[in-house]
């Protein structure tokens, strides 16, 4: 007999993982975010591709979820050989009442905000921890390494810390799957995340920070809670 102890946490994120799952339908391009969660997420999805006969092709976030659609046996497609994305299911690390985001802990929420901007629908998929009543960050930032000492320099003219994101089992800094540094802004506050996001995407050399506010009217998000999924949102 196989028994495996699962955490409150992470049955939440099955039974939010496992709900998304339920809105894929028979030939649409479903964008895969990353995280734990989404893998929940595409574990069902590969039963329903089983068991229904389901007809789908995923297209990738990032590197782990592209290893995990191929260890699952999920149909992978390139963004470019797609014309839309019909749905994507991703993760998120904030998520406040109007449904605006903090991504990135994982470091990919460049090609995630491609994916999501390329899409019709998104659906986040979370565990109640990650709704919170403002977006306080930290706000992953992903940049060129070569800008490095700029866009700390002007960080700092914003009120806050920031810090390079350290690899584990790899010394020195994490290094994207777009082959980029990666920071962590812990501002003092974030009273607007929308000027937030423009300000700090603005500053040359930054690829794209890891606030979303700007897929709000297209997101629906699936909390896990213990008595069943909770949605918000269309
Ligand atoms: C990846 O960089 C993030 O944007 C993830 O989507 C996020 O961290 C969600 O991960 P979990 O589902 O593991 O919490």
């Amino acid at each position: 007999m196989n028994i495996t102890a699962i955490s409150t946490q992470d049955l939440a994120k099955k039974k939010a993982g496992y709900k998304a799952a339920e809105y894929i339908k028979d030939g649409m391009t479903i964008g895969l975010g990353t995280g734990s969660t989404v893998a929940y997420m595409m574990t069902r999805l590969k039963e329903r591709i089983t068991d229904e006969g389901l007809s789908v092709f995923g297209v990738t976030t990032s590197i782990q979820t592209t290893m995990r659609a191929v260890n699952l046996g999920i149909p992978l497609i390139g963004l470019e050989q797609v014309e839309k994305i019909d749905l994507t299911v991703d993760g998120a690390d904030q998520i406040d009442p109007e449904l605006r985001l903090i991504k990135g802990r994982g470091a990919a929420h460049v090609r995630e905000r491609i994916i999501a901007d390329a899409s019709a629908r998104l659906i986040i998929v979370a565990d109640p921890s990650k709704i919170c009543p403002h977006l306080t960050g930290p706000i992953p930032i992903e940049i060129i390494p070569f800008s490095l000492s700029h866009v700390i320099c002007r960080l700092m003219e914003l009120d806050g810390t920031v810090t390079v994101r350290e690899g584990v089992k790899k010394d020195g800094p994490v290094i994207s799957d777009n082959g980029n540094i990666v920071l962590d802004f812990f501002p003092d506050d974030i009273p607007d995340p929308s000027g937030m996001e423009t300000t700090i995407n603005m500053i040359p050399g930054v690829v794209s920070c890891g606030i979303f506010t700007e897929f709000t009217d297209k997101t629906t998000v699936i909390i896990g809670e213990q008595d069943g999924p909770r949605i918000i949102g269309s």
